[in-house]
């Protein structure tokens, strides 16, 4: 490293002396230019010119600035640089030309304006056209005035801070993080919360706890293996070191955690008794992906009392018949994706089943949830072909948490028809055909939380549908037919309600009260109009109103929303801006805008958003023509 830095100096200096005597003095419409490899060194006014005025646009191989450019032109009130090759130019650059009325710096490759318009208190016209500049950052246009007019034609901004005219010096940055701490605290809080939620609502699958003592029965040497014939398992037995594999049997692997993987081995069905690993603690088998069309009774009834679970997804079963399947100590079976047409009344009644998973199979009637045992907490009957909910097929399943019904062509959910399922939590029904909702048709589901009912063909629902799901967190109506949007007797507990992709056009006084206390979903709606007291959501902290048709912000609107952290209006046809759009947004610190077609950000536009914690204003996709200095001010 030091032979080096030694062996580069003398270097080094030889060729800045080289650069000294090739720097070409060049005069362009009367200015003394000095140039050095692209960068502008001085640059002063010839004899009898005006001196107010200095044009430097289009210079042939201009690409740098140096720090004192401009000290020979401190007078000038216009400067325009357009149409060079700058990708940055130097900290406080123009600071000395305290005259300057007019800056272009159009057509160039800036990226950040951080700290060059500081001193410029004069400015009127400052021109940032065609640079790709994406962020606004805090301070980032400190010094101008509420009388600069920014002009961005053809910009790529991204974002704004409401903080871009603020003296970032002042603040300190400390101050600044924890203005912004206690911002995000209660945003950190719930977001920890809806985790823990998510965490809590995902389906355990199976395996019970492992017992340590259990464990060490099976040593690291324990090899099994299976025997078939035709297909047939003959046997799944322990495999012994001194053995030898015969003819039709293989090695199958055994995990630590007691599951026995049997999968893709071309298995049709099971003689009796094959299985003999009664001596080891097996939790699982995992049957997925042969070739079994049937559950026979040598199939399951054996088992011992350990083996919990038995996955048969991605085989060919056709139908669960009864009187074949007794085990009382099975928990959860996993039918998935197989082909089964029906399960014959009573076929699981002899079991103690906890979880069954029937999605994607061939169903075309729940008549048999009528007789399943009701230990049942987990029913998963998604991806069938299920037409109709039959009247009390719940009425046993007073454990059920999950019952998931999405993908099938379910029409009609009539009244009273999930009555008994007093523990329910969670109720999907995304993607039927559901067009009617009786009144009373969720009655009796107390515990639910999450009830969703997304792409379906649901016009209206009748005032007082939803009011007894009195534990009721998220509700999902997006993708329906809604018009009219009457939540007003929505449950408090309702956190979050999405109602996007529905045909409502106008919301109304009295729309929303108290719910949902966190976010409200209404993208891709066609609401034009906005009434005074449409939204009486004193907590809500997210509201999407994106893809909708609201031609302008309207600050009446935004009434009531005392705590809104964000404000989604993305993709509207928002043309203009004027003051007192955001009166009621002061508790903003994301306020989407981006995607419309508005052209100009005049003084007082945005006044009412905070600027001392820094809003930042979404803006991408702009037609953005002129921003003026006052536009967060009261003017
Ligand atoms: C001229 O500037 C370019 C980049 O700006 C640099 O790579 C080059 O070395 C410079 N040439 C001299 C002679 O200094
Ligand atoms: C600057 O000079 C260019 C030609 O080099 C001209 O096209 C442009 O109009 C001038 N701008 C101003 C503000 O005088
Ligand atoms: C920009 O500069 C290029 C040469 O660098 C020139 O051909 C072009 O006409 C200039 N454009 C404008 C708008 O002045
Ligand atoms: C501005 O003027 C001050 C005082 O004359 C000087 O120290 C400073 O270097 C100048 N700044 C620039 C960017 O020319
Ligand atoms: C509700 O539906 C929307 C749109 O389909 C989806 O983005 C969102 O994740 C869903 N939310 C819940 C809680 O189901
Ligand atoms: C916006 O909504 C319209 C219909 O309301 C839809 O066709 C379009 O795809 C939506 N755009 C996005 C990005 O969601
Ligand atoms: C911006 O203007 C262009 C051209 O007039 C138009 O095609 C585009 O849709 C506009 N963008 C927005 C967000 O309105």
């Amino acid at each position: 490293m030091l032979t080096l830095i030694i062996c580069l100096l003398p270097l080094a200096s030889t060729v800045s002396v080289e650069v000294g005597e090739i720097s070409e003095a060049e005069t362009w419409k009367n200015l003394i230019v000095d140039i050095d490899n692209g960068t502008l060194k001085h640059v002063r006014f010839a004899e009898n010119t005006d001196y107010t005025k200095l044009n430097l646009s289009s210079f042939p191989g201009l690409r740098a600035l140096e720090k004192n450019s401009f000290d020979n032109v401190l007078d000038i009130e216009s400067l325009v640089l357009a149409n060079n090759s700058f990708t940055s130019l130097p900290d406080f650059v123009f600071s000395n030309l305290t005259k300057l009325k007019s800056l272009s710096l159009s057509d160039n490759q800036i990226s950040n304006v951080r700290n060059l318009f500081v001193g410029l208190e004069n400015l009127q016209l400052l021109d940032i056209s065609r640079n790709p500049i994406r962020h606004f950052g805090r301070g980032h246009l400190f010094s101008l005035t509420k009388s600069v007019r920014i002009l961005t034609n053809e910009n790529i901004l991204w974002s704004i801070s409401t903080g871009v005219f603020e003296n970032s010096f002042l603040k300190d940055a400390e101050e600044l993080k924890r203005l912004a701490a206690t911002q995000d605290q209660g945003n950190v809080k719930e977001n920890e919360k809806k985790e823990q939620e998510v965490e809590k609502a995902e389906i355990a699958t199976a395996e019970e706890p492992q017992d340590q003592k259990i464990v060490e029965t099976l040593s690291e040497h324990t090899r099994l293996k299976i025997c078939k014939s035709d297909g047939i398992v003959t046997s799944l037995e322990i495999f012994s070191k001194d053995e030898e594999l015969v003819e039709g049997c293989v090695q199958v692997p055994v995990d630590i955690s007691m599951q026995v993987s049997l999968v893709e081995l071309g298995i049709k069905g099971f003689q009796e008794d094959w299985y003999r690993l009664q001596s080891l603690p097996i939790v699982s088998l995992d049957l997925s992906n042969n070739e079994i069309a049937e559950i026979t009774k040598e199939t399951l009834n054996d088992l011992p009392s350990g083996l919990t679970y038995v996955n048969f997804q991605g085989n060919k079963i056709r139908k669960i018949w009864s009187q074949v399947i007794e085990n009382d100590h099975l928990n959860v079976l996993n039918l998935r994706n197989n082909l089964i047409e029906e399960i014959e009344e009573g076929a699981l009644a002899k079991t103690n089943l906890r979880e069954l998973y029937l999605a994607g199979n061939q169903l075309k009637s729940l008549d048999f949830v009528f007789s399943l045992p009701n230990s049942l907490t987990v029913l998963l009957a998604n991806g069938n072909h299920i037409i109709s909910i039959p009247d009390g097929a719940f009425s046993k399943l007073f454990r059920l948490n999950y019952l998931y019904l999405d993908d099938n062509k379910i029409e009609a959910v009539q009244n009273d028809v999930f009555q008994g399922l007093v523990s329910l939590l969670t109720l999907t029904l995304a993607r039927n055909d559901i067009k009617t909702i009786g009144p009373s048709a969720f009655r009796g589901l107390r515990t639910l939380q999450t009830l969703d009912l997304r792409h379906n063909s649901i016009h209206d629902l009748r005032k007082g549908t939803l009011a007894e799901l009195i534990g009721l967190k998220q509700l999902n109506l997006s993708n329906n037919k809604i018009v009219k949007a009457t939540f007003a007797d929505l449950a408090r507990s309702v956190d979050s309600l999405h109602l996007d992709y529905n045909e409502i056009d106008i919301l109304e006084e009295g729309n929303f009260v108290q719910t949902p206390t966190s976010t409200l979903s209404l993208t891709g709606n066609r609401i034009s109009s906005i009434m005074r007291g449409a939204f009486n959501l004193p907590t809500l902290r997210d509201l999407y109103l994106n893809n909708n048709t609201l031609t302008t912000i309207e600050g009446d609107s935004y009434e009531g929303l005392n705590r809104l952290r964000r404000l989604w209006l993305s993709e509207n046809k928002i043309s203009e801006i004027r003051k007192g759009a955001c009166k009621n947004l002061g508790s903003l610190y994301i306020l989407d805008i981006s995607k419309n077609p508005f052209q100009k950000l005049e003084n007082g536009a945005l006044y009412g958003l905070n600027t001392a914690f820094g809003t930042s204003l979404y803006i991408y996709q702009n037609n953005l023509t002129e921003i003026q200095g006052g536009v967060f001010d009261d003017i």
